[in-house]
């Protein structure tokens, strides 16, 4: 009998990669550059780049509104994406993609458009404590006008989500529960599809954060089986100011418009307004057409790698960084789950973390130190900030030791 042998992906090319980032040959205080803060926003490829200086260059009009041949093109140009975009996630339509400026601006949509409609006084939103604040104070907000409370699901002093307490959470009174995907402080994996299948099990819609798993692996919003899922185009190589946010049809089929003007509407009339379907009736005004020009072709580059081959590299590059800050002595990492992506934050005793992320950028590291939008998150911990390593797929083993060295230079320093 044949046994099926795992084929493990072919190992990436980092060397090759990194030349398609521009960016990346930048030398910062006359030092090679190490950009290690990826979770804040992520380097474009030039592919990212040429695509949007092509459009402006060649295609430049409005979508959905000229007839001339400019419109028609800017307007497949800019459709193209949703389609990529719904194959990407494996999203059942075209239809059930939203496009946002991000990820701030589809979980407000929701907010506004899905949520507070169905609120009554005593209703609660279930959160986690490791959400960023794009996950807590819109349903804040939510609450205040409505009478609703926010309800926090604990985490493990390892910075891992207890499902059990949150599935005992999905109370009758939770009408939506709001979780990440991935950490964009600790890199903890949540087990989203778990925690979807619980909710739905009790009828409450589950809204997972992607903005952070998406730059890292695979994505398919049918296998978790949630109800609406979010994403930032920044962060997956893929210019500012474009995201979006995937619902099923017949949820987006019952959500009234949240910003109102042009391209989302059928008809306007002073006696009522009727108005377009799904997604264009949540896409009032003239778009990011550009940006989203050029997550289409960051999404074509991301496939042109693929997911699996960058999961296997960022795997080894995290355990290897690990395993390397760990043998600095009081270095104290933050989020050690078992199931974690390439995010490392961490403090070392007696550094304040924003006087340590700038020696390092005097070494040409660039870091993010502080709260990381995770203030409840840091009153977990018990500190004011953190010092916080991002990776990606284009970042090294080289790059990595240098990192260590710097740090132990700055530690003699500052210690
Ligand atoms: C987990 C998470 N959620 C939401 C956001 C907000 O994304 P954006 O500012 O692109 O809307 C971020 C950005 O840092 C994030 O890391």
């Amino acid at each position: 009998m044949n046994a099926r042998v795992e084929e493990a992906p072919a190992p990436l090319d980092v060397a090759r990669l990194r030349a398609d980032f521009p960016l990346l040959a930048r030398r910062v205080h006359d030092k090679p550059l190490i950009y290690f803060d990826n979770a804040n926003t992520s380097q474009k490829p030039l592919a990212v780049i040429q695509a949007v200086d092509r459009f402006y260059r060649e295609t430049n009009a409005n979508v959905s509104r000229a007839v001339h041949t400019l419109g028609e093109e800017a307007t497949s140009a800019y459709e193209a994406t949703r389609d990529k975009l719904a194959r990407f996630i494996n999203a059942p339509s075209r239809e059930e993609i939203v496009f946002t400026s991000g990820t701030t601006q589809a979980i407000n949509l929701v907010a506004y458009s899905y949520l507070l409609p169905r609120l009554q006084p005593g209703d609660e939103i279930l959160v986690t404590t490791m959400e960023h604040h794009a996950n807590i104070v819109p349903w804040q907000l939510l609450g205040d006008r409505a009478g609703a409370k926010i309800k926090v699901a604990p985490i493990t002093e390892s910075g891992e989500l207890m499902v059990d307490r949150f599935i005992d959470l999905l109370t009758p009174s939770v009408k939506l529960a709001a979780v990440v995907h991935v950490s964009n402080v600790l890199g903890t994996i949540n087990p989203v599809a778990e925690l979807a299948r619980a909710a739905r099990k009790r009828g409450i819609p589950l809204l997972v954060d992607g903005s952070q798993a998406l730059p890292h692996m695979p994505v398919d919003v049918r296998a978790i089986g949630c109800d609406f899922y979010t994403l930032t185009g920044h962060k997956m190589f893929g210019p500012t100011g474009t995201g979006a946010l995937w619902a099923r049809k017949e949820i987006l089929r019952d959500m009234p418009p949240f910003f109102g003007g042009g391209e989302m509407i059928r008809e306007v009339r002073f006696d009522g307004t009727t108005y377009a379907d799904p997604p264009h009736r949540f896409e009032a005004g003239t778009p990011n057409i550009a940006g989203f020009v050029g997550l289409g072709a960051a999404i074509d580059y991301i496939e042109g790698i693929g997911r699996e081959r960058i999961v296997a590299w960022e795997r080894e590059l995290l355990a290897y960084a690990t395993a390397a800050l760990e043998s600095v002595p009081g270095l104290r990492i933050f989020g050690t789950a078992k199931n974690k992506a390439a995010v490392i934050s961490f403090l070392i005793e007696g550094v304040h973390a924003h006087d340590l992320a700038t020696l390092l950028d005097h070494e040409g590291i660039a870091v993010r130190s502080g709260h990381h939008c995770a203030h409840p998150l840091m009153q977990f911990f018990g500190v004011p900030a953190t010092v916080r390593a991002s990776l990606a797929f284009y970042n090294t083993r080289d790059e990595v030791d240098r990192f260590v060295a710097a740090i132990g230079k700055v530690r003699k320093l500052l210690a």
